[in-house]
């Protein structure tokens, strides 16, 4: 059994990136454009991880889709090219600014007529959405003080058999460091033991990027 996974280089990354659906000429502009942003540009889902994103929603042929947490638009362009032209995907975040930079690329990426943002705090959209079990996968990426409380709204309106995914929930090694009590970690490592004692879901973490949690509900 090999229990220590493979340790990434730089160098070894690229070539994961490079052979596993490299970013395309619309991609690449969406990441060339968050790079300007600074150090807010760490907030974008790797090209790994978006690569993953899309065929996991092609392979669970899924066609309502949520996204908590949507910055300049990386992620939610993966999954809205998984839902193929007659799916639907949500976004939900707070900021007018960085998603205006997402609409420009959806529009150049031709998914602009899937996707339906709502601005504002997510936690307040979500409760005002209807009740009944609508999506088919859900992705998490927001504000980790809110991640359980996500967790809570999200389980109820997925459809048996489909998808939650929850991002960074090594949170860079910090839910393993006793040391660590910042509200964020805690708020990480709240919400990974609601998953892992949540009997309506099964679910595993999967090493990629930061972490992700990929649950199924029953
Ligand atoms: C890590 S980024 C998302 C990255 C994105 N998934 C991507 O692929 O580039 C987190 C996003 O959550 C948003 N956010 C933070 N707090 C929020 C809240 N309370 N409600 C809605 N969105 C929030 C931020 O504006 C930011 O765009």
């Amino acid at each position: 059994m090999t229990r220590t996974p493979t340790p990434l280089s730089d160098e070894l990354f690229d070539y994961l990136c490079v052979n596993g659906s490299p970013p395309d000429a619309v991609q690449s502009r969406l990441i060339a454009e968050t790079a300007t942003l600074g150090h807010e540009a760490r907030l974008q889902i790797s090209p790994d991880e978006g690569a993953f994103l899309t065929l996991l929603t092609k392979l669970t042929g899924a066609r309502t889709a949520l996204e908590i947490g949507t910055f300049t638009g990386y992620s939610a362009l993966a999954i809205a090219r998984g839902l193929g032209e007659d799916g639907r995907l949500t976004c939900l975040d707070i900021s007018e600014e960085w998603t205006r930079i997402a609409r420009r690329h959806w529009r150049a990426a031709g998914v602009q007529d899937r996707i339906e943002l709502r601005l504002g705090p997510a936690l307040d959209t979500l409760t005002s959405l209807p009740d009944e079990p609508a999506y088919d996968l859900v992705f998490i990426d927001a504000d980790y003080e809110n991640y359980t409380a996500y967790w809570e709204q999200v389980v109820p309106r997925v459809r048996p058999g489909g998808v939650i995914l929850v991002d960074n929930v090594l949170y860079h090694g910090r839910v393993i460091d006793p040391d660590d009590t910042a509200g964020t970690t805690q708020a990480v490592r709240q919400l990974n033991e609601r998953v892992r004692t949540d009997d309506r879901v099964e679910a595993t973490m999967i090493h990629i990027a930061d972490g992700l949690t990929l649950a199924r509900k029953k």
